[in-house]
């Protein structure tokens, strides 16, 4: 039923225009530290044994385009949890209730920098589909109620994290001035949006950046315009036909995405990573219509999943499918 109402909703979609916007402008120490959040919000796809001891292959983490950012600094994880998140009370009228979804969540620490990687659920098929269908009110940190929407799966998951993850922090020695890199790929995107609004009010006077990878839209006009204003720094990656980041719709929703999205605008799909990448544009304007918003999605694909998450599984000629198999301790299935 809701794999219909999605064709439906990208039908509406269709129609739009192509057009290619001015070259990025960031920096090439910039996408150094894309390439290297990628790498952190993929490992977060990995056993938990494996993020702790950084079993990371050559191939991927002494890359040059790392600019050895992992054998430097002292590098290391601090502490990486599962936490499961259970819904009791499905918000989607009708829908079964205890959806469930856990989420890995951890702080690695290099040289005076703090990263707070979030991963999406490692069912990706579930939460795509369930997801997405209502908003509930984003919640300050002391508690009251904001006048900002936010997708109502999101915001259980990180209601329900936040305490955990300001301990986790806190443990990690990012207090005071912390310098924090927030970062994740889809529904660790969102969770990672959400997370940064929060720990940027909670805490005004950090320094805080965001990097997501084909995260889907996470709240309101409203909350995008209080976000925008709030966490300046935040690219938002979109590799070129990604279906995730078209979720949830806008069309008869108030789903905004938020500032900066940096596009891939043609398949780069088996193509090392380079600095800068090639058809990297930058788009400054939220739901810019020459960028990802330009695409047009095959709608049946949703039908076949593997087709539907090609380009969000294959960032920065990483693909995740196999992106953990290389690592130490190796994965025993
Ligand atoms: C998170 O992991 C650390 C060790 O890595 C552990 O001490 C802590 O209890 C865990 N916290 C939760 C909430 O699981
Ligand atoms: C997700 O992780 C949980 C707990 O680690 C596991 O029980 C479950 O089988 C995993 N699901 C998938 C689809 O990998
Ligand atoms: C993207 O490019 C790769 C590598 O050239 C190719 O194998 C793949 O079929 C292309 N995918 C799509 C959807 O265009």
């Amino acid at each position: 039923m809701l794999k219909i109402i999605i064709c439906l909703f990208f039908i509406m979609q269709l129609g739009s225009h192509f057009k290619v916007s001015a070259q990025t402008p960031l920096t090439n120490a910039q996408w150094t530290l894309a390439y290297n959040s990628l790498v952190m919000s993929y490992a977060s796809y990995c056993s938990l044994d494996q993020i702790n001891s950084w079993g990371c292959p050559t191939g991927i983490c002494q890359s040059s385009v790392t600019g050895g950012f992992f054998n430097t600094g002292n590098f290391h994880v601090a502490s990486a949890n599962l936490s499961e998140v259970i819904i009791e009370e499905s918000p989607i009228p009708g829908l079964p209730d205890s959806i469930f979804t856990d989420v890995v969540h951890y702080v690695a620490i290099q040289g005076s920098q703090h990263f707070l990687v979030f991963r999406g659920s490692n069912n990706t098929e579930n939460w795509a589909e369930d997801f997405f269908v209502t908003h509930s009110t984003y919640i300050y940190p002391d508690g009251t109620d904001s006048p900002y929407k936010v997708e109502s799966g999101f915001n259980f998951v990180w209601n329900n994290l936040k305490d955990d993850v300001v301990s986790q922090l806190t443990r990690a020695g990012c207090i005071g001035n912390c310098d924090l890199v927030i970062t994740g790929h889809s529904l660790g995107g969102a969770i990672s949006t959400l997370a940064a609004f929060y720990l940027s009010q909670l805490n005004p006077g950090w320094t805080i950046s965001v990097r997501t990878f084909g995260s889907p839209r996470v709240g309101d006009a409203a909350f995008a315009t209080a976000y925008n204003n709030e966490v300046i720094n935040t690219f938002r990656f979109v590799n070129y036909q990604d279906s995730i980041p078209h979720l949830p719709f806008e069309w008869g929703t108030d789903y905004i995405h938020v500032n900066t999205e940096i596009w891939i605008s043609t398949n780069q799909t088996g193509t090392p990573f380079s600095i800068p990448p090639p058809a990297a544009v930058y788009c400054p304007t939220t739901e810019d219509p020459s960028c990802s918003d330009s695409v047009h999605i095959n709608i049946w694909s949703i039908l076949n999943m593997n087709e539907f998450l090609y380009f969000h599984r294959r960032y920065f000629g990483n693909d995740l499918e196999t992106f953990c198999t290389g690592w130490t301790p190796a994965i025993t299935i």
